[in-house]
């Protein structure tokens, strides 16, 4: 049986072995896939014997992303991008492919929403790993983007380097222009602390969707709570973003994509 895992640290709470089991019986292939809890000082050993040892591929997850990306031979156009990886696939010639499908994730779960036409405009908050991952997909599918950072300078550098995909424009987290944005996405770390950024209430008034790249099982994550009471209408958490980078995963590993709506009904 072909083999398949994520690793992180920590790793008990992930849903990905339960996600990719049930995509594996609904197109009928025969694999295994499991949770690995990564050593944080010999995760290359690891990572390489268990490829070593016949595995076929695995989803990488914190704080592995930036590793597992040096670790690979080859890289798609959008892992290089984000500079980090979350899906590594054995190629025949024993070689490692590393890709980035968590852009994949969010887009194909806007457009389940209803969420994604083109020539939107979009706020993103935050300017680290999650935002940098999701930049290529979201201006490949014509989105006007400005990303607002409490450190101008990381979003100055996104900028420069994803201008050439598409309109990106950056500000800090005070100045935001107050305008109409189609969708504000969440990209912060802060609702791991339980915490969300503050902006001003006249941009929520005038929002379209909120995203929060999060996601909280059975409650509100701070970020889908505040724009509840700042009376946003159309609002979703992250976890059909995690569906979505796992159908994506699959994909690439099997060659049939999974349909993630019956998944997202159950779970
Ligand atoms: P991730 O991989 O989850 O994106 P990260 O790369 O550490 O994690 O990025 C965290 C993001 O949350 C950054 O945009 C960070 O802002 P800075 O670039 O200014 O650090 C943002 N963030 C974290 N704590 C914050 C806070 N207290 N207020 C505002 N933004 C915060």
């Amino acid at each position: 049986m072909d083999k398949y895992a994520v690793w992180g640290n920590p790793i008990a709470q992930s849903k990905s072995p339960q996600i990719h089991r049930v995509f594996a019986q609904q197109t009928q292939q025969n694999l295994d896939y499991v949770a690995i809890l990564g050593d944080e000082q010999h995760f290359e050993q690891q990572l390489l014997a268990f490829f070593a040892e016949g595995a076929k591929g695995c989803n990488i997850t914190a704080p592995f992303k930036e590793r597992a990306f040096q670790l690979a031979d080859q890289h798609s156009e959008r892992c290089l991008l984000a500079q980090a990886c979350n899906t590594l696939k054995k190629l025949p010639d024993g070689t490692l492919y590393a890709d980035n499908t968590d852009g994949a994730g969010l887009v194909s779960d806007l457009q389940r929403l209803g969420w994604l036409q083109p020539h939107q405009s979009i706020l993103i908050l935050g300017a680290g790993g999650a935002t940098k991952g999701v930049l290529l997909p979201l201006l490949q599918a014509q989105q006007r983007i400005t990303v607002a950072n409490r450190t101008l300078s990381k979003a100055t550098e996104l900028a420069e380097k994803f201008r050439p995909y598409g309109e990106i424009q950056v500000c800090t987290l005070d100045v935001i222009p107050v305008q109409k944005f189609d969708l504000i996405i969440n990209a912060t770390s802060l609702g791991l602390q339980g915490k969300t950024v503050a902006i001003d209430p006249a941009i929520w008034q005038q929002a379209g969707a909120v995203y929060d790249m999060q996601y909280s099982k059975g409650a509100d994550t701070p970020f889908i709570a505040l724009a509840k009471q700042q009376g946003a209408q159309h609002y979703s958490d992250g976890f059909g973003m995690l569906v979505g980078q796992a159908a994506h995963a699959f994909y690439l590993w099997r060659g049939v994509m999974p349909d993630v709506v019956p998944l997202l009904d159950e779970l």
